[in-house]
């Protein structure tokens, strides 16, 4: 059967921690839409810079490889994959390694113009939830649903620490603080709220809660869309 959403796309940017990945699988798997992680896009360039030596500080040497790891985005919300040269790196992108080196990566514009490419590719016709930074304002400006979602600091580091498997607290508020400041302040693509963007603070909230206000946006924006159809 055919939905109205079936070729949406939802686009959900946030910082660090506030919830965007659990928010969108859960409203990807609600409505039967695929999911794609472009966070762990940034990742997987990372790992792969940090395993050829390259070093992630000196941005014109990031540049000069952008083209060379070939990243393979699994799009199943249930199971999300990414492999970087056929190896699974699935865990190996949330090492403290690569926690510490993404955001520098993530601002070398030859590496955006990159993932931006084969990001164009993934979501192609749409039927999709992105996650990221920038989806609503640079990778899809014209989304059908964006949402903005945030959390508390202390809220984000505790989420993070949980899923890192009870990292410690207060160096994981830490490092998501300085990725903050890094994506916020960056030239290319910053973190910012896009034009159109629905600003959720999810503190106070559980993410099925969260999960269930995305998916009424994505349901009331699909019955708006169906009414304006003559
Ligand atoms: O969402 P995350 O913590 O896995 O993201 C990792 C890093 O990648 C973070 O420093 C911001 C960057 N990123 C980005 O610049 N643009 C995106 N669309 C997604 C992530």
């Amino acid at each position: 059967m055919s939905r109205a959403w079936d070729h949406f796309v939802v686009a959900i940017d946030g910082p660090s921690g506030s919830g965007k990945s659990s928010t969108s699988r859960g409203v990807a798997d609600r409505l039967g839409l695929r999911y794609l992680d472009t966070g762990a896009m940034y990742r997987a360039m990372t790992w792969w810079m940090l395993r050829q030596d390259v070093d992630v500080h000196d941005p014109a040497a990031v540049a000069a490889r952008v083209e060379e790891p070939e990243i393979l985005s699994g799009t199943d919300p249930l199971g999300p994959t990414i492999l970087v040269d056929g190896i699974d790196v699935g865990l190996a992108i949330r090492s403290d390694e690569v926690n510490a080196a993404v955001s520098p990566v993530a601002a070398v514009p030859a590496v955006r113009r990159r993932l931006l490419e084969l990001q164009h590719e993934i979501i192609g016709a749409g039927g999709i939830v992105v996650e990221g930074r920038d989806i609503g304002s640079v990778v899809a400006p014209d989304a059908d649903v964006k949402v903005f979602l945030t959390a508390d600091a202390a809220a984000r580091a505790r989420r993070r620490a949980l899923e890192e498997g009870g990292a410690d607290l207060e160096a994981t508020r830490e490092s998501l603080l300085a990725r903050d400041e890094i994506d916020t302040g960056r030239t290319t693509s910053p973190l910012v709220m896009a034009e159109g963007a629905v600003h959720v603070d999810g503190t106070a909230y559980s993410l099925e809660d969260v999960v269930d206000l995305v998916v009424s946006l994505v349901e009331a924006t699909a019955g708006l869309n169906r009414e304006g159809t003559p």
